[in-house]
């Protein structure tokens, strides 16, 4: 059974924040800026984000939207963004610093915080996880109607839910303890200051908490997100969609819908069509069986075009079909 992109938003008139993933390169950008094109000319004030590394929006959409919000030429409520990853990586290096330090000199631990901050930040995971917090940040700042991101946050969204009930019982105990802690050094201390003296480590562990509640909260609720999945007619990048589909059943994130990319047109064969591309479909073929055997969610195909997917012109094309 086939259903299509405007049966979704249809069913879910409130939907608020839409993700895209899947396999590099099988066009999670491309659909990602058709569907905030499409939710704009609805007329939702949307905001199409990409945490991607490389400038990706900016070459879609040949305009400068890196770093700033930027209202995307010949829309008029389509904005869109590219976040400085260097930045948002900086700052987060910059913000956990001042933690660690700030925690070794309240708790009189008397070594060098370096050690402490490579560990925190010279691991893979922590790139993800700066960005996953900018995204966040750019959530709860809440100015739009519509958010689109263009490479859903996996493993982020993943690690987020299964761990936010050993996050909310951690910080829990941390709190409690600092609060032990607070209560003994006034009790203890002849100085009279001690007890008008912030305690920024509990303020951040109190925020923090929210912050993993708030957001485990709009992950998993299907009237506001929903996670498309897109995937090419070829085998790995299906059995990525099929891996992820997977994992956010298990935690009962939202699942929006499977979008096949890049279908050769049927239409385009002739007498004179080279083999070669007669195999290709002849493959085609057998994976699309395969995926509508396998994802009962199937909500959109798009065609392969004639070139690369470049300018908001060309972008209109795949939203018209991906909304026909
Ligand atoms: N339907 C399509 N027809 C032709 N080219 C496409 C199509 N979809 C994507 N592309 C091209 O494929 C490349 C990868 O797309 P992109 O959206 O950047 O992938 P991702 O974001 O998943 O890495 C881009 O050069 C894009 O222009
Ligand atoms: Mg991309």
């Amino acid at each position: 059974m086939k259903s299509t992109m405007q049966e979704f938003f249809q069913k879910y008139p409130k939907i608020k924040y839409l993700y895209f993933g899947g396999k590099g390169g099988v066009g999670k950008t491309v659909v990602a800026c058709a569907t905030a094109l499409w939710c704009a000319k609805q007329g939702k004030k949307t905001l199409l984000a990409s945490t991607n590394p490389v400038h990706s929006l900016t070459t879609l959409l040949e305009q400068d939207v890196f770093g700033k919000e930027t209202l995307v030429n010949g829309t008029d409520s389509l904005y869109a963004l590219e976040i400085d990853t260097k930045e948002t990586i900086e700052r987060s290096k910059k913000e956990i610093e001042e933690k660690i330090s700030w925690f070794l000199k309240f708790a009189d631990i008397p070594v060098k915080a370096d050690d402490f901050i490579e560990t925190a930040t010279m691991n893979p995971a922590f790139e993800e996880s700066a960005m996953f917090e900018n995204m966040t940040n750019i959530i709860f700042e809440d100015k739009y109607d519509l958010y689109v991101f263009d490479t859903a946050p996996t493993a982020n969204a993943r690690r987020l839910l299964g761990m936010s009930k050993v996050y909310t019982l951690w910080v829990d105990k941390m709190l409690k303890s600092r609060q032990e802690a607070d209560e003994m050094r006034i009790k203890l201390s002849f100085k009279k200051k001690t007890k008008e003296e912030k305690d920024p480590l509990l303020e951040y562990l109190t925020q923090f908490r929210g912050r993993i509640e708030k957001m485990r909260d709009l992950l998993t609720d299907e009237q506001l997100s929903a996670f498309f999945f897109v995937t090419l007619l070829e085998s790995l990048p299906i059995a990525v969609i099929r891996r992820f589909i997977g994992w956010f059943k298990d935690f009962g994130i939202p699942i929006g819908g499977v979008i096949i990319n890049e279908v050769i047109e049927k239409s385009e064969i002739s007498d004179d069509t080279a083999e070669f591309i007669l195999n290709r479909i002849k493959m085609q073929d057998r994976y699309k069986d395969e995926v509508y055997k396998s994802f009962s969610n199937v909500c959109g195909e798009i065609p392969l075009f004639e070139r690369e997917v470049r300018g908001v012109d060309m972008v209109k094309r795949v939203s018209e079909k991906l909304f026909p």
